[in-house]
């Protein structure tokens, strides 16, 4: 079956998606975007996720290409018409087309939307979280702003190839000693107290939708947290490590730039965490 997408305020198919060379998210990286995910035909934190994209356009003053009641309408056909159940829905506004100059265009010009969906392969997840992952690490030569989920993921995509190259899932990243993040990932460390440390909101990270969810299902489970930054040594000599993102939900890290964490298997407590976030969005989500 020929795959779907939604743009120039269609649906139409995938491979004949195609945009304005003026667009200005084609040009300057003008935009933003989001990345959901769907479980059994259900958006899993679907609200934090609209509630991000309201926050990243304001902050670029964008507007909503849509009303959020319309755009759960174009969320929901998009899975419809791929007859997806389990999907990673990507979203994208740009402040739209325009001829290239860099100030926002005088003119009004809407901004614009696609949509695309593809399949997400949860047994596949469930089994690489079963082993864990590696991830390596590297300067953080991101902006000043990465709080807004920007299309604009240069450093972030030579980030992730390093991982790709040195044979590691993710990378994290490394300002001033501390660790801020993942590529595209939030990063975690539980203490040999058990106790989750993860690096404090803020300008510096992106906050995850799947860090927020983790973190009331750390309440829920009585599991103590630290919002604070960690250094590379001390996640290295941590009990555990693991990443948390809308794709990756919550997978455990078992080495760290070639150090073995705790006894090189996933930990207990981040394993716990991804069953209390299955069960928890199973439970909350909605469409
Ligand atoms: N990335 N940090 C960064 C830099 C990210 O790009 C992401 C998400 C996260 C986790 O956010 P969330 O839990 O809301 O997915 C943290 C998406 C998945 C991507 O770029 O594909």
């Amino acid at each position: 079956m020929a795959k779907i997408a939604y743009f120039n305020g269609q649906y139409g198919p995938h491979s004949q998606a195609m945009v304005h060379i003026d667009d200005r998210g084609y040009q300057f990286a003008d935009g933003i975007y989001e990345v959901c995910l769907v479980i059994g035909g259900r958006y899993w934190d679907m609200e934090g996720h609209l509630a991000r994209m309201e926050r990243s356009l304001g902050a670029l003053r964008i507007g909503m290409p849509m009303g959020v009641a319309s755009l759960k309408v174009v969320m929901n056909e998009v899975l419809r018409r791929n007859r997806l159940s389990d999907a990673l829905v990507y979203i994208q506004v740009t402040r739209g087309v325009a001829p290239r100059n860099h100030p926002f265009p005088a003119d009004e010009v809407a901004p614009a939307l696609i949509m695309t969906a593809r399949r997400f392969d949860l047994d596949q997840s469930d089994t690489q979280a079963a082993k864990g992952v590696g991830v390596i690490t590297a300067a953080d030569i991101r902006w000043g702003r990465v709080d807004i989920k920007s299309i604009s993921l240069l450093p972030n995509v030579l980030a992730k190839q390093a991982a790709v190259e040195a044979g590691a899932a993710e990378t994290w990243l490394v300002r001033d000693g501390l660790v801020t993040e993942g590529s595209s990932t939030n990063a975690w460390i539980v203490t040999d107290d058990g106790v989750l440390v993860t690096h404090p909101k803020g300008h510096e990270i992106l906050g995850g939708i799947t860090r927020e969810t983790s973190l009331a299902c750390a309440k829920d489970l009585q599991i103590q947290v630290e919002e604070r930054a960690f250094s590379v040594s001390e996640a290295q000599n941590a009990a555990e490590a693991f990443i948390t993102s809308a794709t990756n939900l919550v997978t455990p890290v078992v080495q760290i730039d070639g150090v073995k964490i705790g006894d090189g298997a996933p930990g207990r407590v981040a394993l716990r965490l991804r069953e209390a976030y299955k069960e928890r969005a199973r439970r909350v989500s909605g469409a």
